[in-house]
């Protein structure tokens, strides 16, 4: 993570100044890089300048631990506050999601970008309720402290906020995510109101939205010259609407910058430069697995599918040549 690079005019001078005041004048920079929840696992706990509440579940049952500690949407709103940027994986499976749970990323998607990393699809556009309902359910069950917001996929929400609601349910109810996100701004809002006032938490997803790949005429970079005025307008209509974040894809990092500064509710960014108030990349990408292009916005943290390459080759040689199995791997009488 680097150290805040919003940049420092207009409404966020005035914002960055109250809250380093009410922090205290000898307290670090608000541009010193900090994460969302420092040491979950009782490695010195930092959350937002404060201490964390242990939090009871209202109704009980579920577990022995009572205290339950997991990011929250409200979380979001006072790590913008606060200038501690956010940060995002997509999953889609148990083992990747605790890895990136234990390593304390702040929430999970469980992308639709699965249509392509999952199951093979040149696009997002077949991917079905049904195909992401297991996949969030797993990722659930390998978090315990990042949020898993569940992508709703095309199809499932564009007839209205009828059938929007009736997915976002589905959604809570059979996979235990703790929020969902939709594409679209302005197009989208009455959506987005009404799963929110549903009591359902909304991540929002403007700018370039794969699910539009054929309307948009590719996988073009969204908000450039007029395109900013419609950019702006996606951003408010989806902050009036209620969501509590709002991605924004591919978009140049000075108009991802003014739209940090103009809502209040925290920018997400994939491609969408430094300003932004978090980071999210689709895994896969991040961490070398996927093969072939990548998109000049995502820097890679491993080479997974060079590694795995490399086991698999040996293991064939080892199992030809008789190397594997070896005797400590045989059970005796
Ligand atoms: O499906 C996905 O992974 C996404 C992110 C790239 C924002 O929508």
């Amino acid at each position: 993570m680097g150290g805040d690079c919003r940049p420092h005019r207009g409404t966020s001078r005035g914002r960055a100044t109250k809250t380093q005041a009410a922090r205290g004048g000898d307290r670090a920079p608000i541009s010193a890089p900090r994460r969302l929840d420092r040491g979950f696992r009782g490695r010195g706990r930092e959350v937002y300048g404060g201490p964390v509440t242990d939090e009871q579940r209202p109704y009980g049952g579920g577990t022995s631990d009572p205290a339950l500690k997991r990011v929250r949407t409200r979380h979001f709103q006072r790590a913008k506050e606060q200038g501690i940027k956010i940060t995002g994986l997509t999953s889609y499976d148990y083992l990747s999601a605790s890895i990136f749970d234990e390593a304390g990323i702040d929430f999970l998607l469980v992308g639709d970008s699965a249509g392509n990393t999952v199951f093979g699809y040149d696009t997002t556009i077949p991917v079905t309720v049904d195909q992401l309902i297991p996949l969030t359910a797993a990722v659930v069950r390998g978090a315990s402290r990042a949020l898993v917001i569940a992508d709703m996929p095309f199809g499932s929400y564009e007839n209205g906020p009828d059938e929007a609601l009736r997915t976002a349910l589905r959604f809570m109810k059979e996979t235990g995510a703790q929020a969902v996100k939709l594409e679209g701004g302005v197009r989208s809002a009455p959506q987005i109101t009404r799963i929110v006032s549903a009591g359902i938490p909304v991540m929002g997803h403007i700018g370039f939205t794969p699910q539009s790949e054929h309307g948009l005429g590719g996988h073009i970079i969204q908000g450039r010259g007029e395109g900013a005025q419609q950019l702006l307008a996606d951003a408010h209509a989806v902050e009036e609407a209620g969501a509590f974040a709002v991605v924004m894809e591919m978009v140049p990092s000075e108009i991802a910058g003014q739209v940090t500064e103009e809502l209040s509710i925290p920018t997400i960014s994939v491609g969408a430069g430094p300003h932004c108030d978090g980071q999210l990349l689709v895994w896969s990408d991040w961490a070398g697995f996927t093969r072939g292009r990548i998109p000049r916005f995502v820097k890679q943290y491993a080479q997974i599918a060079d590694a795995l390459l490399d086991a698999a080759n040996a293991f064939r040689e080892e199992v030809e040549s008789g190397v594997y199995p070896a005797p400590e791997h045989e059970y005796s009488e």
